[in-house]
């Protein structure tokens, strides 16, 4: 792996009380979806028929065969805990562990557990013990219970050893769809909140990877950072892909260029450019056609004014709607 890699595995369970728990969870690597835990029958769907081959493998397969003795063992404890902390039903237990495994070969791990929406407890890797998050009596049985020889060895294992062989074989599987590149599809066109603004959209979407850099250029120049500038965050489109837009203020008929610069890995070197045509179709129409008119109107007052003082003939006539035409469709 070249790049920062982020597995991380996110749980949710919900206890409705003393006899009930929905379980829930799901893995990610990067922002990638890995596979699913169904609350149904905590079975595991995979997302990517490449992530099962990578979860057979090492202590994730161990981990994986007995996932269900866990899962029962995890909400016995809980509810065992809240009772001796007088916990009123129901609350929700969230979990959040995994590690980030970097292009030198480092690693990074992490393991927090909150309840109903607050930080709970967390555990330091390098001091090898639980933090609690709160002061609570809850918080406090907590770290207790989990601070053991057992536990703390497993966990530290675990989180540094086994999550990172995860992602080498989840990368390695994967390697074809986690690398996968889509080129950003990008329009620029124009709003008129008022007759003196013109707002300059610039809307890319469609792209994978996520990071991407777009910016405006006035007269081939980078439009810098300022009040007149304003980019969206960059939002998730429902196929894996992503989409933002920035909008540049400018006052109408200003007289410079603009274009919207979209750079993004799938491009490689170049970049896309996409100017703003400055003929927006609706206000050029509008005044052609007051021209028209004022042009007709004049016309039919010249020829009145022509034929009352010379003999008729129908060529000016004709000369004046061929004008008109012309003036239709320049
Ligand atoms: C516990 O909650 C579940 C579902 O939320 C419900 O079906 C069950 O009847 C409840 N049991 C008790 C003892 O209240
Ligand atoms: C678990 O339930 C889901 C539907 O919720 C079903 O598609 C799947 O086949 C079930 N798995 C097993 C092992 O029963
Ligand atoms: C490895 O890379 C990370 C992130 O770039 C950095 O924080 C860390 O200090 C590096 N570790 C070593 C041993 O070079």
């Amino acid at each position: 792996t070249t790049q920062t890699q982020v597995f991380q595995l996110l749980q949710t369970s919900s206890f409705t009380n003393i006899s009930s728990a929905e379980v829930s969870g799901v893995a990610f690597l990067g922002d990638v979806p890995i596979y699913t835990l169904d609350p149904a029958n905590w079975s595991i769907h995979f997302h990517r028929p490449w992530a099962s081959q990578a979860a057979a493998e090492g202590d994730i397969g161990k981990i994986k065969s007995h996932s269900k003795l866990f899962l029962r063992s995890m909400v016995r404890f809980v509810h065992e805990t809240a009772q001796q902390a007088q916990l009123d039903y129901p609350f929700v237990v969230q979990v959040r562990v995994g590690c980030v495994l970097y292009p030198n070969r480092t690693s990074w791990s992490f393991m927090d557990v909150g309840v109903s929406g607050r930080d709970l407890i967390t555990f330091e890797m390098e001091r090898q013990r639980w933090k609690p998050q709160q002061s609570s009596l809850l918080a406090e049985l907590v770290s207790k219970s989990l601070t053991n020889k057992a536990i703390i060895g497993l966990l530290e294992h675990l989180l540094s050893i086994s999550c990172q062989s995860h992602i080498l074989s989840l990368c390695r599987y994967g390697r074809a769809d986690l690398e996968r590149q889509v080129p950003p599809v990008a329009v620029v066109f124009a709003r008129t909140p008022s007759p003196a603004q013109l707002l300059l959209v610039c809307r890319v979407t469609g792209f994978y990877p996520r990071p991407i850099s777009v910016a405006w250029l006035r007269d081939g120049q980078e439009v810098p950072p300022g009040p007149a500038l304003s980019t969206s965050a960059i939002l998730p489109n429902a196929d894996l892909t992503y989409q933002l837009r920035s909008i540049l203020a400018v006052t109408p008929h200003d007289g410079h260029s603009y274009a919207c610069r979209v750079r993004h890995r799938s491009l490689g070197s170049r970049s896309l450019l996409i100017p703003w045509e400055n003929h927006s179709a609706a206000p050029t129409v509008g005044i052609a056609i007051v021209v028209l008119v004022l042009v007709a109107t004049a016309s039919a007052v010249g020829f009145w004014w022509w034929k009352r003082s010379h003999s008729g003939s129908s060529a000016d006539l004709t000369l004046g709607i061929v004008l008109g035409q012309d003036l239709l469709h320049s």
